[in-house]
């Protein structure tokens, strides 16, 4: 039997590059684990998320710094097993402060694809900078909401369908990632549970949410794929 404490509040992401000693945090997004709206349904790999996170302070992001991700890397310094890499904090925000649900030494996805595009500045030079002992610059924009939504199979997590074809994603401001996708008779078909996912940018998390709905009403068959309508619903309210 395991017992674990129960913890109310909001969960998100935090990513760090490091080096070993220096840490250089990205913008917190946050990702909606389950498969239906007002996270019902069960557990899926993500079904969309969005970054910055409006809802929390600004000092929330030195906090992670300070309280969870520089405390770990010197730890390890410590015990003689630096840290190089992606150091990748799932938290939450809880009335009794910060507590760290799981480390993972890696990218979250869906996050990745809300938080990178707001890199300003070249992600290859930043690495090698750290590599290299420095602590390297790295320029967000602060001005947009980046928010995306996945596309899944109809039946997914379960029983998803293959072999569908993918919906055309025409509007000029939607940034498509593809992930469970393969070629049949030289065409793009899906192939696993989640298939693409669409993100936009617009100055707050319900322009952002909105634009995307349109855009997915708009493309996707309801009777072939699943999607969420509510990504960043934690924000609005
Ligand atoms: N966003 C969850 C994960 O990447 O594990």
């Amino acid at each position: 039997m395991l017992v674990e404490t129960f913890l109310e509040g909001q969960e998100f992401s935090a990513f760090a590059l490091v080096n070993g000693r220096q840490a250089v945090l990205m913008p917190l997004a946050q990702d909606h684990k389950r498969l239906r709206d007002g996270d019902e349904g069960p557990n899926t790999g993500g079904m969309g998320a969005y970054s910055p996170l409006p809802q929390f302070p600004s000092e929330t992001a030195s906090q992670v710094m300070t309280t969870v991700i520089q405390p770990v890397i010197d730890q390890l310094a410590a015990m003689g097993a630096p840290f190089v890499g992606f150091l990748y904090a799932g938290l939450i925000a809880t009335s009794e402060g910060l507590k760290v649900i799981e480390f993972n030494v890696r990218m979250g996805d869906p996050e990745t694809q809300v938080v990178l595009p707001q890199l300003q500045t070249d992600l290859g030079a930043a690495i090698l900078t750290l590599l290299g002992g420095q602590k390297p610059r790295l320029d967000w924009q602060s001005d947009s909401i980046y928010l995306g939504t996945v596309i899944a199979s109809a039946g997914y997590p379960r029983n998803g369908k293959d072999g569908v074809a993918l919906p055309g994603i025409t509007a000029a401001d939607a940034m498509v990632s593809y992930a469970g996708v393969t070629t049949k008779n030289s065409k793009w078909v899906s192939h696993g549970g989640r298939v693409m996912m669409v993100t936009v940018k617009a100055p707050s998390v319900l322009a952002a949410q909105k634009r995307v709905n349109q855009i997915l009403d708009h493309n996707v068959d309801q009777q072939a794929y699943t999607w969420r309508h509510d990504i960043g619903h934690s924000a609005i309210s």
